[in-house]
Formats: C-alpha cells, sequence, structure tokens
C-alpha cells in the first residue's frame, strides 16, 4: 500500500476500505508518513467526506491506536456523556452526582480547558486537595462504591487522534464533520463507557454554527456508536449564549451547586436533566425519559443530589465544606462591575467572546502550558431576553490581574442591547436516536 494511493482515492470521492484507512492512520502514528501527506489526507477528507462505514473505520483506527480503559469490573450499563464544548459548560459536574444517584455507575474520563471553552477537570481543582488522577483501581473501586468517580483523561487514550488533531488545527481541516465526530466517538469508545449520551452544542459559542451542521454531526456520532455497539444518543442544544450566569472554574462550582440545591438557570438545569434522564433511561434505570426526569427533579428538590455531589468531593479527597460555604473557593481581588450603556432588552450574548474574556482574566489557558486561576472569571447578571437599564450592572469580572481593560471593553461589546425583545430559541433543540 502507499499513502499517495489512499490520497489519490479519497481526492476522487471513492470509499476507502479499512485497511486503507487504518494504514494511514497508524502510519502516521508511527512517524512513517509524513505531515504532508496526512495533511493531503485529511484536506481530502475535508472536501469529499466519509461513508458511515469509513467513518466507523477511522474511529476504530483511533481507538486501537492506544489504550482503552477496561471497565468490565464495574457491575451495571457504565453510562458517559460528551459534550462538543461550550462557554459556562459545567453540565458534567451537574450530571455526574445526579445520576449516581439512582445507582447508575458513572466513570468519567474529562479534559481541560483550551481557548474560550472550560473543562470540568479544571472546574473540579478549584476545589482544595480534589484528586484528578486516581489509579485504575481506586477508580473502579470508586465507582462500584459510590456509582461515580472522575479522572483526567490517561496520556496514551487515543494517540493517532490527538496527534492528527494537532495537525488539523495548522492545515484548516478541524471543521470537518466526519473527522470531528470520529475524534469525539473514539476517545468515548476508548473511555470503555457502554452507552453514551452526547451533548452537542449549536450557537455562536459552538463548532456548529447551525442547527442542520449540528444535527449532521449527532448523526454521525450516533451511527459510529450504534455500529460500534454502544447504545448512543445526541440531545442538540443551544449555545448562542453563555450557559447559565456563571463562566471560570471556581464560580462555575458555586453555580452547579445551586444547580444540585433546585436555585439554578432555568437554561442548565433544564439541559442537565435532560442529559441525566437519558443517561438513566440507557441505563435501565427508568422505562421512559418522562419517569426519569420527573424522578430526578424530586431528588435534586429531596437534597439527595448536593449530597451526593459532597460525597463525591469527599472521595476524591477534597474539601467538602465548600457545599455549605461556597465562599471558600479561591476568590478574586477584584470584581469589577460592567455596566450598561443604554437601556434595552438583551439581544444577544457573544458565548464565545465572552469565553475569551473570561480566559484573559485568568480563568483558562492559551497554550496547554499556561496556568489557571481559579477565581477568575465572570457572573453575568443579565441573560438574553431579559431588560437592562443605562448603568445597571450587566457582568462582574472576577480576577487577580491588575489590567482589565480588555476584557472589560471585549465583554461590553459581546452584549447586544435592543429595544425590542428578542426571539428566544429553545434550550433543547432536537434529540437524535
Ligand atoms: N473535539 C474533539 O475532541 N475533536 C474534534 O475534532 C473536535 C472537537
Amino acid at each position: 500500500m502507499r499513502a499517495v494511493d489512499i490520497i489519490e482515492k479519497k481526492k476522487h470521492g471513492e470509499i476507502l476500505t479499512s485497511e486503507e484507512i487504518n494504514y494511514m492512520v497508524i502510519g502516521y502514528t508511527e512517524d512513517k508518513i509524513p505531515d504532508y501527506q496526512m495533511s493531503a489526507f485529511l484536506m481530502a477528507i475535508y472536501f469529499m467526506g466519509m461513508n458511515k462505514e469509513e467513518t466507523s473505520n477511522l474511529t476504530l483506527s483511533f481507538v486501537n491506536s492506544g489504550d482503552r480503559v477496561d471497565l468490565s469490573m464495574i457491575e451495571g450499563v457504565k453510562v458517559d456523556k460528551h459534550s462538543t464544548g461550550g462557554v459556562g459548560d459545567k453540565i458534567s459536574l451537574i450530571v455526574i452526582p445526579l445520576v449516581a444517584s439512582v445507582g447508575i455507575p458513572v466513570a468519567k474520563m474529562s479534559g481541560r480547558g483550551l481557548g474560550h471553552t472550560g473543562g470540568t477537570i479544571d472546574k473540579l481543582e478549584s476545589i482544595e486537595g480534589f484528586k484528578v488522577e486516581l489509579s485504575e483501581k481506586e477508580f473502579i473501586d470508586n465507582v462500584n462504591k459510590y456509582k461515580m468517580a472522575i479522572v483526567g483523561q490517561s496520556a496514551n487514550l487515543t494517540p493517532a487522534d490527538k496527534k492528527i488533531y494537532s495537525l488539523r488545527d495548522v492545515t484548516s481541516t478541524v471543521d470537518s464533520i466526519p473527522l470531528i465526530a470520529s475524534s469525539i466517538m473514539s476517545k468515548k469508545i476508548a473511555s470503555g463507557a457502554d452507552a453514551i449520551v452526547l451533548d452537542v452544542k449549536v450557537g455562536s459559542g459552538a463548532f456548529m454554527k447551525s442547527l442542520d451542521q449540528a444535527k449532521d454531526l449527532a448523526r454521525k456520532m450516533v451511527d459510529i456508536g450504534k455500529s460500534l455497539g454502544r447504545d448512543t444518543i445526541a440531545v442538540i442544544t443551544n449555545m448562542d449564549q453563555p450557559l447559565g450566569y456563571e463562566i471560570g472554574n471556581a464560580n462555575e462550582i458555586k453555580e452547579a451547586i445551586r444547580v444540585l440545591r433546585g436555585q439554578g438557570a432555568e437554561d442548565e438545569t433544564k439541559i442537565a436533566l435532560t442529559i441525566a434522564s437519558y443517561m438513566c433511561v440507557l441505563g435501565g434505570a427508568f422505562e421512559s425519559f418522562d419517569s426519569a426526569y420527573k424522578s430526578l427533579k424530586d431528588i435534586i428538590e429531596s437534597g439527595k443530589a448536593i449530597e451526593k455531589l459532597k460525597e463525591l468531593i469527599e472521595i476524591q479527597g477534597g474539601d467538602k465544606r465548600i457545599i455549605d460555604n461556597p465562599e471558600n473557593l479561591p476568590n478574586a481581588n477584584h470584581h469589577v462591575e460592567v455596566k450598561a450603556l443604554r437601556s434595552g432588552y438583551i439581544s444577544f450574548i457573544d458565548a464565545e467572546e465572552i469565553g475569551i474574556s473570561a480566559m484573559l482574566l485568568g480563568a483558562g489557558r492559551r497554550t496547554k502550558e499556561d496556568k489557571i486561576d481559579y477565581a477568575a472569571g465572570i457572573s453575568l447578571k443579565k441573560k438574553m431576553g431579559e431588560y437592562i437599564k443605562v448603568d445597571e450592572t450587566i457582568a462582574i469580572l472576577h480576577t487577580n490581574l491588575d489590567d482589565y481593560q480588555v476584557s472589560y471593553d471585549k465583554v461590553l461589546s459581546a452584549i447586544n442591547i435592543t429595544d425590542d425583545r428578542p426571539e428566544m430559541k429553545d434550550y433543547i433543540h432536537e434529540i437524535i436516536k
């Protein structure tokens, strides 16, 4: 086999065999195929696409390039969730204790944030003592005993995807639906879950800017899951503005606590309950989505859900007292109020710009090597559709930096105010099964 012939075949839109796909993926991972040939191959996929079978085969090649997590020692159907990435997305922090509280095992591997999007692992590390590295035994024992555990992604999970993703980043081939679908699903499959619920974000702050694109991505990921023997459901959710009111790390933990106490923002409460309900249905705890949704709501109201988050913090070595005293989480030196320049309705909040502003305040990383300031972030005081008066506080910047002017101006220009109330979109657009 020769790489050039496989590139030529894809360039003409022909269907590749699993051997050809594997030859390219493994050859590149083992440094036998150079960057320039892989770049040409990726661009050919970008323009010519891949069918269902090719996309599944590409996923499998990524999975087989590294380790697989063996969760067979955990009893029950192991259910995972994944978000395609958003701003203020603290849904994992809410659904892990929620799903575990009905006895469905959640063995979660999560990532760190980069650029304008945050990562669950960073958010949890804002809790003093919280360990995100557990031995395999600890991880499995915790899931068997408490039905939940969360760790950072292991180094040798899907190394082919890691290497190819870095190349996609610099060859303008990130936004290819078969490449995104196989990249995400390979990590989920290598992580060992039996069933997967995907939160596919659509809108200004998401990878997918249109509903058609989001549906296409969701369908492809569900098809990959099914073809590789994993029950998969995708929930397409709105990301036209940040999720909830808090963007950052410690402040997102505070907001997750509020949701689990039944005092959360409407958008994230609804999305978290929807994702958790599908996880519980796939896990076999409930027959129907409606009965799962109702029971999980009751669990929040009964106080059991917040107790489960407290338990998660405790078993992973964190200071569980922050549940009752969230003010003890890291706090910044400056809390700067951003004031509205005019009165009117909030018609748009550019989630990506808000995410970048939070990163500039110290809450995120520009490069993988950057250190995070857990206290930094942004609290929105108003969301789309709400009315604001001139000079009223629209957002608060939390930072330890003395120079925050760039973020201040960015936040101000990311929030549009108009005379007319905007038409509001649903939080949940569609479910793809
Ligand atoms: N997230 C991933 O893990 N991979 C992609 O290709 C895009 C988003």
